[in-house]
């Protein structure tokens, strides 16, 4: 497969931290930041804001005493799917309802069935009272909620904390009217509100959530209270014993950037979370199409190590079997919904390889191996320092595969793009019946020139207590490659601690287009008792020409990978934000320039100079074109190290001109930053980039 080169995503940074498991009462550490480098070679730290660092957290924050949502409430709500569009009616509800006892959602642990905006008329009736839209809902709440509870299942409902809701039709808030709706809510028979933040008139946030938990107390019924302000007033802070969950962020939507984005914010929370009191980082996305497979599972598998609710935003009645499988996977389910009630923290992220683990009731520990990257990733931990005990050896759970392994203490998993491999650890003499676990992956660089056989070399390590018996390895490439053993490929026992290395000749047909390709690298053993293992894991390859000798101007040039904060990266033009070729001319202080890079931050642009080139220069700059906002930051790497750098330089300052030394380099990458101040405004110029080699 191949993978495009360029990367658009204002969420492109990645906060570096390898810290111990963070608990209540510790301040978390400050965060600096990491752009990847596709190739998976060294990744380069920037500094970055820290994302909603939390102060000190009491030991125990107060819950509200009611016993409810004592782990993550797991449901549906229809906004995701439909918003407010018609098929949002009293059919879809009892629909979702049955397809939860039909499919075996009921059973994994999904209860509440939500009604989002756009259920009532603009108006309110004579009496105040909430009027249920006729079209939609045309026997009423009750009957829905008769309906859901008769399949012994949950409803929830939606309202604002302000005079109208959010959607544009504007629909009546409960502001001002907190006893009388949640009244009518009780005696509908609801048993869960989603209470949003529009139009709130400026009421002061807290003493506006306050009112309606003491509203929904006084109605003596049971309803799980969701707040929703969306982390605008610190609500972690304050809510634990007024909402049951609070959102911690702005809407997901459908699309990687906002998965991830929400993701990082909701990280660093994991301090606040606890039961009854839960950090939500909105619903669910799986399903509904604008995610791969293999993304979806990261975002259950990270919702799931969150201890985040879980409400299914997609139409259950056009899902694929696909999306069963993700939302009704029962042992990931089990690792959101442990009674104990932790939220996973980062054990290390460098390089957009993630660690987050989060400490079970029973002592394990569900450890997700993230990959934020698009090329596949190596991600390695121990089982010390995801916070076991030590032990001679421990049981390694897979929770996507439903496989047991061993391991001597090494956690490690070569992880696909975008994907994450989620697996549950735990110390006790169980390990002696599994097999041993095998990490296996690419050593160095995997560059490879189209036409012209490259020498891979990949290994196979025997992470458990025993051998790795009739160990058999294959690789393969992408359709038309030439994949050939340099040296032997199997064993027949791989001692345990020991490592297979073998090379490979590997062929890219002649005109293979520059970009990164997926080798798929198999192991096969068994374990000394003759039980049969298997792994497959991506490798990612990337295809690259040798830069040309003399000076080039980096405009004409390929790049290996791009990252930039708005739009594409623009070649000869400044950035303009959207689509590819919407930039202006490169305009510095008055000056403009033919050549050149237009990039916004942050940004990262590769460059494979394959150790033969010496020299990068430019004049360098926040592009005039936007009127005197704007501050960025440049820096060169050669491969791991930083070769230049300007320091902070805003609109208003003339080109600096930059030089530097990448004597020897594989790779080439020229990164800027926001400034420390956001990306707003910063269109970033490389006038007159030159390479030479
Ligand atoms: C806000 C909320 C969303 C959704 C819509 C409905 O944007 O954050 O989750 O409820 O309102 O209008």
């Amino acid at each position: 497969m191949r993978h495009p080169h360029t990367r658009t995503a204002p969420t492109n940074t990645t906060p570096t931290r390898t810290a111990p498991i963070a608990r209540r009462g510790r301040l978390l550490g400050a965060v600096t930041a990491v752009l990847l480098c596709a190739a998976g070679v060294t990744p380069i730290a920037l500094t970055a804001p820290a994302v909603a660092a939390p102060a000190e957290v009491p030991a125990e924050a107060p819950a509200l005493a009611d016993g409810l949502a004592l782990t993550p409430p797991m449901g549906f709500n229809n906004w995701n799917s439909t918003h407010c569009r018609a098929e949002f009616d009293e059919s879809m509800v009892k629909g979702i309802a049955d397809l939860f006892v039909d499919r075996g959602l009921k059973a994994a642990g999904y209860r509440y069935v939500n009604l989002d905006d756009c259920w009532a008329l603009p108006e309110r009736d004579a009496d105040g009272k909430l009027v249920p839209d006729p079209a939609r809902f045309p026997n009423g709440i009750k009957a829905v909620a008769d309906y859901v509870h008769s399949k012994g299942l949950k409803l929830g409902i939606y309202t604002s904390a302000g005079t109208r809701t959010c959607n544009s039709a504007g629909f009546p808030g409960a502001l001002g009217h907190e006893y009388s709706d949640a009244r009518q809510f009780a005696d509908w028979g609801v048993d869960y509100l989603k209470y949003d933040n529009c139009n709130n008139q400026g009421v002061d946030a807290r003493s506006r959530y306050t009112t309606m938990r003491d509203a929904l107390k006084a109605t003596g019924r049971p309803i799980v209270y969701s707040i929703c302000e969306w982390g605008e007033n610190k609500p972690w802070e304050w809510a634990s014993d007024v909402g049951h969950l609070w959102r911690t962020t702005g809407d997901i939507s459908d699309n990687w950037g906002s998965m991830l984005s929400i993701l990082k914010k909701n990280l660093p929370l994991a301090p606040y979370a606890g039961p009854g009191h839960w950090n939500d980082p909105d619903m669910l996305e799986v399903g509904n199409g604008g995610m791969t497979d293999t993304e979806y599972r990261t975002h259950f598998s990270m919702w799931s190590v969150m201890a985040a609710p879980l409400l299914i935003g997609s139409d259950l009645r056009k899902a694929s079997q696909a999306t069963f499988d993700v939302l009704g996977n029962k042992e990931v389910i089990a690792v959101d919904q442990d009674p104990l009630g932790r939220q996973g923290t980062v054990i290390s992220s460098e390089g957009g390889r993630w660690v987050v683990a989060k400490e079970m009731k029973d002592g394990s520990r569900a450890v997700a191996l993230f990959n934020e990257t698009a090329a596949a990733q190596r991600v390695t931990t121990t089982a010390r320092a995801v916070g076991l005990p030590a032990a001679p050896a421990y049981t390694l759970r897979d929770l996507w595969q439903h496989r047991s392994l061993h391991t001597a203490g090494t956690i490690a998993a070569t992880v696909p793009a975008h994907g994450t491999v989620l697996v549950r650890v735990s110390a006790g003499s169980g390990w002696a019946a599994h097999p041993p676990a095998v990490g296996t992956g690419l050593d160095g660089a995997p560059f490879v020139t189209a036409g012209t056989p490259a020498t891979l070399t990949t290994s196979v390590t025997d992470l458990g207590r025993t051998p790795a018996t009739r160990l058999t390895v294959s690789l393969s490439g992408p359709q038309g490659w030439t994949v050939r053993a340099l040296s032997p490929t199997g064993t027949a026992a791989l001692p345990a601690g020991r490592v297979l290395r073998i090379r490979w000749s590997v062929t890219a047909p002649a005109g293979t287009p520059i970009g990164s390709y997926d080798l798929t690298l198999k192991t096969s053993y068994r374990s000394p008792a003759g039980i049969h293992a298997d792994s497959a894991v991506p490798l990612t390859a990337s295809v690259v020409v040798p830069p040309p000798t003399g000076t080039s101007y980096l405009g004409d040039l390929p790049w290996l990978s791009a990252v930039n904060g708005y739009g594409p990266v623009e070649r000869d033009t400044s950035n303009g934000e959207s689509a590819a070729g919407d930039g202006h001319p490169i305009t510095l202080g008055g000056a403009v320039y033919a050549k050149g890079l237009g990039v916004h931050a942050d940004s990262a642009v590769e460059y494979y100079t394959g150790g033969t080139c010496t020299r990068v220069t430019a004049d360098v700059g926040v592009d005039d074109e936007k009127g005197g906002k704007g501050t960025v930051a440049f820096e060169v790497w050669a491969d791991g190290a930083r070769v230049a750098s300007t320091g902070v330089l805003t609109n208003a300052m003339p080109a600096r001109s930059l030089t530097a030394d990448v004597t020897g380099a594989q790779v080439v990458r020229l990164v800027v930053t926001d400034g420390g101040d956001g990306i707003d405004s910063d269109h970033a110029d490389w006038a007159d980039a030159r390479l030479s080699c």
